[in-house]
């Protein structure tokens, strides 16, 4: 039975043992990748780019940025995948004119071809304003990559998938081993993703906690 999207924010919660031997199938992980991909970012810009790790040696990469994080080693090594969210270290012309011509790709102006000029001086604008006023465009780009990484969380919990954001992690070591930086990017989350293991993982068998409506929200 198809389960109210508001029933896996209520179940999902963060796997911190993984069952080693039991893997994502293909299936699924083409459903992960379209998770990634059909993120919302402000102005479509989706100034990011995914690694998608499931060998031994790419985990062991990964594991090499938790040395001083140890309690993240475990369900690295354990997870059948690890996705590392990275943000883009810049953004100029050329990046900006791609996404304009992916959406033409993708018939974004079919039915209102004017739109298309509009979309992209739009678009420029608030990269620009980031960039050159506000002065916070890595912080800007981190934010559609955290967004990113919040309708995943929720996306693979209703996959069945279970994960753990880490922000447990040394990313400039992290940016090392993938050589991140030199193709414009920087690591910002890693989210190993699998079947936890219920046994030895706590997290599993305790309640979920959060605030009160009391405190966090204002209905007027
Ligand atoms: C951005 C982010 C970073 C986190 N980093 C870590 C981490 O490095 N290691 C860890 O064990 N848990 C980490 N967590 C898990 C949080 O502790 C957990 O999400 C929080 O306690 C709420 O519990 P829940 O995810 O089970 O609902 C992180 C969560 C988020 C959202």
């Amino acid at each position: 039975m198809n389960q109210d999207i508001t029933h896996y924010a209520k179940t999902r919660y963060s796997a911190k043992a993984y069952m080693a031997d039991k893997k994502i199938s293909a299936e699924n992980l083409e459903k992960v990748k379209e998770l990634l991909r059909y993120s919302a970012s402000s102005t479509n810009v989706q100034p990011w780019h995914f690694i998608i790790a499931s060998s031994e040696e790419s985990k062991a990469k990964i594991a090499k940025a938790t040395q001083a994080y140890p309690f993240n080693t475990k369900a690295i090594e354990d997870s059948s995948h690890i996705v590392v969210f990275c943000a883009k270290t810049s953004i100029d012309e050329e990046f900006l004119l791609k996404v304009l011509e992916q959406e033409v790709k993708d018939g974004r102006y079919d039915a209102a071809p004017e739109f298309k000029d509009r979309m992209h001086q739009g678009r420029s604008w608030f990269v620009n304003m980031h960039k050159d006023e506000i002065k916070d465009l890595d912080h800007w780009m981190g934010k559609q990559v955290y967004l990113n990484a919040g309708s995943f969380l929720l996306g693979v919990s209703a996959l069945g998938i279970d994960a753990l954001p880490m922000e447990g992690i040394e990313f400039d070591i992290l940016d090392e081993e993938f050589g991140l930086v030199e193709k414009g990017y920087t690591g910002v989350l890693v989210v190993p993703i699998g079947y936890a293991d219920k046994e030895q993982d706590y997290n599993s068998r305790t309640p979920k906690s959060r605030l009160t409506y009391k405190e966090i929200l204002t209905e007027v």
